[in-house]
């Protein structure tokens, strides 16, 4: 993924635009499979980015600006190098996801949504993981854990590599 200093672009990131928006032909009615598809590789869509989708795909800015606003799939800043998702659905909610999502947020010093300044962790709140039996269940990149405590999210969070390594607290 390539990454961009305070809301700057590099040219490697704009031809990345210029590609996606040449596979998909500048075709007004692919919008939003653009957007995902710039997304994926780029991991946000910064302004610059979206005033590039605009040019190259001939739909007016404030469309695309409009569509990506719309839609929550869609970030405006960028991402950690691993995405931690605390689920605040129903069943987690009633086992205490908020205070597992303020503990995760206090150890890792961010606010919900937010990147840790080191670029490790994003913070996502989200609806159903699908796991609800395990709940309150987090999930970081592709590996949940079930059942927290506030006090487990944290070591969780504060000793990911190593949980990775022994397997251990997964769900
Ligand atoms: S509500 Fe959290 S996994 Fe379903």
């Amino acid at each position: 993924m390539n990454t961009a200093v305070s809301g700057e672009v590099t040219p490697e990131q704009l031809s990345v635009v210029d590609r996606i928006a040449a596979d998909f032909g500048g075709a007004r009615g692919a919008l939003i499979p653009m957007l995902q598809q710039v997304q994926a590789e780029l991991g946000y869509l910064p302004p610059a980015i979206m005033e590039r989708i605009a040019e190259r795909s001939g739909v007016p800015a404030a469309r695309v600006f409009g569509v990506a606003s719309f839609y929550s799939q869609f970030r405006f800043e960028p991402v950690g190098r691993r995405i931690l998702r605390v689920c605040q659905g129903t069943a987690c909610h009633v086992q205490g996801a908020v205070a597992v999502m303020e503990a995760i947020c206090d150890e890792l010093g961010v606010a919900e949504g937010g990147t840790t300044e080191d670029g490790e962790f994003t913070v996502e709140p989200v609806a159903c993981l699908g796991c609800c039996s395990l709940a309150p269940v987090i999930m970081i990149d592709e590996d949940a854990f079930g059942r927290l405590t506030p006090e487990q999210a944290r070591d969780i969070v504060r000793n990911y590599g190593t949980a990775q390594d022994e397997g251990g607290a997964k769900a």
